[in-house]
């Protein structure tokens, strides 16, 4: 973990005069030299035999070299109660460190009602609260996801994409991932064996890795 104080940044500046540090610049620059991109992979169903969760084993099966991705289970989140944003249950504060640690984050969405599942956006509710200590913010994140459905999750995935607005996070655009007809793509054991997919899945890891180099670059 890296510790980036700006106000000894900004006096070794002054003794120095070398160009002024922002906050967002230096840290990234600090992460930069770390070379390995951590990515958090959280998926939106609690189900045991859960397409979705396969699909994110399959995703961290195929982490590119350079990266590393860890698994948040969302078991155990309790609903999101306002009165205890500023003191929350101890596995929201696991949640929210988490979140903080990662450089990254993948989501993987079921699709419940033409929308995200609740135990998603209610995770992505507790990690954003307070006011002004969202765990989110400036996070670069992508998205994939997968449904018994023709269309593979495309409406819940537009949904998440509106709430990565105000919690000012960076979503890589494309390629865009959603598995349709998922009883069709899975085996037995539940790994995925689409070849079409997986290559898809590998490739928005790879993009993912560049996109978050990038951000940290800037
Ligand atoms: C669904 N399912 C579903 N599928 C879809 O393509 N569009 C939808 O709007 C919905 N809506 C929906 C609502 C609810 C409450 C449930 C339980 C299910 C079906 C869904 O794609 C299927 O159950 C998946 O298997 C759910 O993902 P996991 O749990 O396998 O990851």
């Amino acid at each position: 973990m890296i510790f980036f104080d700006l106000k000894f940044a900004k006096k070794q500046h002054e003794l120095n005069l070398q160009p002024a540090p922002t906050a967002r610049g230096d840290l990234m620059n600090a992460k930069e030299t770390d070379g390995n991109v951590t990515i958090l992979g959280i998926a939106g169903s609690l189900r045991q035999g859960s397409y979705n969760r396969s699909l994110l084993r399959t995703a961290k099966s195929l982490t590119p070299a350079g990266a590393t991705l860890d698994i948040f289970d969302l078991d155990n989140i309790p609903g999101f109660n306002q009165d205890l944003e500023s003191n929350p249950p101890p596995k929201v504060a696991e949640l929210k460190a988490r979140v903080r640690a990662a450089d990254s984050i993948l989501f993987v969405t079921p699709e419940y009602n033409y929308s995200i599942p609740g135990v998603l956006k209610n995770a992505i509710d507790w990690a954003s609260r307070p006011y002004g200590d969202s765990a989110w913010d400036s996070k670069p994140v992508a998205v994939i996801g997968t449904s018994i459905g023709a269309l593979g999750t495309a409406r819940a995935q537009y949904h998440l994409r509106q709430s990565f607005v105000f919690l000012n996070m960076y979503p890589l655009n494309q390629p865009e991932v959603m598995i349709a007809n998922a009883g069709s793509k899975f085996d037995e054991h539940g790994n995925l064996k689409d070849e079409r997919a997986i290559e898809l899945v590998r490739q928005i890891l790879i993009k993912l890795v560049e996109w978050t180099r990038l951000i940290r670059s800037s």
